[in-house]
């Protein structure tokens, strides 16, 4: 079978793939429905800080445009390495439960294609233990995202088994007053947002150069570091790997189990 791996420098030497289903990994999807709300930017930085704590760290590229493969493909050698899995969307292996990865990967992070609906979306956070949706602070993505939010808690694999959902606010600039009332629809819903993204060149800059901003050690960056630190928290807040292969465990076994829990 054709996996859908990278290149060399994507796979650990002597590491068999397996089914994603079956990794004891923390799974996280990146992901909203409006395009451009920051997803890339939000999957290759969260790679590079997980992945600079020296834990294996997998980016799946879920999007024809190929953002994050690029990103990754211009990342050089000395930085702290990411492993990479492109789907093709022409193979017949775009369902999740067809995905491969490293079996000692610890981190598993999805950037998704814009526009996701109906089963396609079902099919994504049915492989996923945590979902983090980037908004931007304007009146129109407010709302498509308020939107998208509520879509997500309505679907199949959320009812049955909720997945932590946390927000992180990016291109944030001082006015706030859409924010504001984003911030009361995510408390109305106990949806966290542990990160707000400055809207910098920082940003834009580091994924030309395959980097995050953890990438760059100097003064200049020190605040947009920051900004990373409480969602590091969150993840690692929810991520034990017992626990995660635990659930992965009981979901296909235990319906009733995970009903109740
Ligand atoms: N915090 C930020 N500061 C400045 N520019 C940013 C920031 N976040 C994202 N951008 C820029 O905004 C644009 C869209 O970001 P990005 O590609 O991450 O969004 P996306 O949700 O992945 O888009 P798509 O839906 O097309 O996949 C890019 O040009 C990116 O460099
Ligand atoms: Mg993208």
């Amino acid at each position: 079978m054709n996996l859908p791996v990278l290149s060399d420098r994507t796979k650990p030497h002597n590491d068999p793939l397996v089914a994603i289903q079956l990794l004891s990994a923390c799974r996280i999807l990146v992901i909203n429905g409006k395009g451009g709300s920051g997803k890339t930017t939000v999957s290759t930085n969260l790679a590079s800080w997980l992945a600079k704590r020296g834990e294996t760290t997998v980016l799946v590229d879920a999007d024809p445009q190929g953002s994050a493969s690029y990103w990754l493909a211009s990342r050089t050698q000395e930085l702290p390495v990411i492993f990479g899995v492109k789907i093709d969307p022409t193979s017949r292996l775009t369902r999740s439960f067809q995905w491969r990865a490293p079996k000692s990967t610890r981190w598993l992070i999805t950037d998704a294609a814009p526009g996701l609906t109906g089963t396609a979306l079902e099919d994504l956070i049915q492989n996923h233990d945590l979902i983090i949706v980037p908004v931007l602070p304007s009146d129109i993505d407010i709302r498509a995202s308020a939107h998208f939010i509520g879509e997500l808690l309505l679907t199949r694999c959320m009812r049955r088994q909720r997945r932590p959902i946390a927000v992180v606010a990016n291109r944030v600039k001082q006015q706030a007053n859409a924010w504001d009332r984003l911030k009361k629809f995510l408390l109305s819903l106990n949806i966290p947002y542990p990160a707000t993204l400055r809207d910098t060149q920082h940003y834009v800059r580091a994924y030309s150069e395959g980097r995050g901003i953890a990438d760059y050690p100097q003064q200049s960056h020190a605040r947009d570091r920051n900004d990373w630190e409480l969602l590091l928290c969150w993840l690692d807040a929810q991520a034990s790997p017992s626990q995660w292969l635990d659930e992965t465990v009981s979901e296909e076994t235990d319906t009733d189990l995970v009903n109740a829990s």
